[in-house]
């Protein structure tokens, strides 16, 4: 499934984080396995052959997402949006409140236009949930993850 093989980007993604900063401190990432350094590698190649320069990037992820690796739904909600949507602050939609999601979808008329809400901030809603730096894909994963509504 489409959705798993994104998780498993993003697991790579993290561990790929993870060994950067184990080698900029100096200590031996010893609980990678083969298999896990070898998809590390494959990613690393995945993202070379994105943009080569001097021609068009790639279709798809894009420099700017690429650049920083993007983060997971449950990643961006623990950072930015948990403060307001686990207790409903102000308001918000409570993760997980399932009635309350499929009304706004209701009322909203697509998924798009939430995500698009979520976006550019709607009432007491920051534009981007705060998170200044969060591709529109890294916004619209912390949605599914919080409101388990699909794209
Ligand atoms: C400062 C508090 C706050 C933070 C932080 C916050 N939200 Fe919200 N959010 C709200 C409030 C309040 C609403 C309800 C706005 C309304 O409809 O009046 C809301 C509504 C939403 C909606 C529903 C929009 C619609 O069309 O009904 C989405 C989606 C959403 N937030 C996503 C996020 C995401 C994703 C994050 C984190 C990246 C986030 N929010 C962080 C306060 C917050």
């Amino acid at each position: 499934m489409a959705y798993f093989k994104k998780m498993r980007a993003v697991q790579a993604a993290v561990l790929l984080g993870g060994l950067f900063a184990g080698l900029v401190m100096a200590k031996p990432a010893g609980d990678l396995d083969e298999v896990t350094r070898s998809e590390i590698a494959d990613r690393i190649k995945a993202v070379g052959s994105l943009c080569v320069a001097g021609e068009e990037c790639a279709a798809g992820g894009g420099a700017a997402a690429v650049a920083s690796g993007p983060r997971s739904g449950e990643q961006v909600y623990n950072t930015y949006c948990t403060a307001c949507h686990t207790a409903g602050v102000l308001g918000a939609p409570r993760k997980g409140d399932k009635a309350t999601w499929d009304k706004r979808l209701a009322d909203a008329g697509s998924y798009q236009a939430i995500l698009n809400n979520a976006i550019n901030g709607i009432r007491s809603m920051p534009a981007n949930g705060t998170c200044g730096d969060c591709s529109s894909d890294e916004i619209s994963g912390a949605i599914e993850y919080m409101s388990g509504l699909k794209p």
